[in-house]
C-alpha cells in the first residue's frame, strides 16, 4: 500500500507539532509527503499534477494544523480545484473511489473545550464533518481521525509518543469510522 501525506501548514519551520510528524512519516517506506504551501506559495494549484499524486496512492492522509475550526486556506483551495466534477465525483468521477481517506489535525484548544460543554461547544467528530461528507461524496474509506488537542500543554515525551502514533497510524491497517 502506498501512502501519500499532504502536509498543509503555512509555517512548517515555525511548527512543533506537525513539523515532528511530517519528519517522523517522512522515512517511512511507501509513504510520500507532500507539502501544498511549498508546492504552491501563490496558491495557484497544478490539478494535473495532484491528480496523478492521488491515483498513485492508495491511502491519502490529510495533515494540518486547525484554523477557524476548518483546514488552513490552501487545503480548501486544494479541495475546491483538486476534487474536481468528472474526476472526483459526478459522471464518471470515480478516481477517488476506494481509496483510504484519513485526517491529523493539531489544535490549541483542548480535548475538553471540544466538547459540548467546553469552550468551543462542538466536537472534533462534529467539526470534521465536512471532510468526512466530502469522504462520501468521492467514495474513499473514512479512516478515524488522528487528533492531537491541547498542543501547549503537550511535553516533549508526549510528543515523540504521539508521533510514534501517528507513524502507526500513516502506516498499518486502519482501522474505520
Ligand atoms: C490563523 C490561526 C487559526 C487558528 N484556529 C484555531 C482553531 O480554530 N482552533 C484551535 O484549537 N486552534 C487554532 N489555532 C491554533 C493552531 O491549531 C495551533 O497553533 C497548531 O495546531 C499548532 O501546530 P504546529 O505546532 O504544527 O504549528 C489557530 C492558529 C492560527 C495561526
Amino acid at each position: 500500500m502506498k501512502t501519500l501525506v499532504i502536509v498543509t501548514h503555512p509555517n512548517i519551520n515555525q511548527s512543533r507539532i506537525n513539523k515532528s510528524w511530517m519528519e517522523a512519516v517522512q522515512s517511512q517506506s511507501n509513504v510520500t509527503v507532500h507539502q501544498l504551501y511549498e508546492s504552491y506559495p501563490d496558491f495557484k494549484i497544478d490539478v494535473a499534477k495532484e491528480q496523478a499524486l492521488l491515483t498513485s496512492h492508495d491511502r491519502i492522509i490529510l495533515q494540518f494544523p486547525f484554523y477557524w475550526y476548518s483546514t488552513p486556506s490552501l487545503l480548501k483551495e486544494w479541495f475546491d480545484a483538486v476534487l474536481s466534477y468528472g474526476w472526483a465525483y459526478g459522471e464518471g468521477g470515480d478516481k477517488m473511489r476506494d481509496k483510504q481517506l484519513g485526517v491529523a489535525v493539531s489544535t490549541f484548544g483542548p480535548a475538553e473545550s471540544y466538547q459540548h460543554t467546553g469552550y468551543n461547544r462542538f466536537t472534533m467528530e462534529e467539526l470534521l464533518k465536512p471532510i468526512q461528507a466530502t469522504n462520501n461524496l468521492i467514495g474513499t474509506t473514512f479512516m478515524t481521525p488522528f487528533i492531537l488537542n491541547g498542543v501547549m500543554h503537550v511535553s516533549d515525551e508526549q510528543l515523540a509518543q504521539n508521533t510514534a502514533a501517528y507513524v502507526k497510524y500513516v502506516t498499518l491497517q486502519s482501522v474505520t469510522v
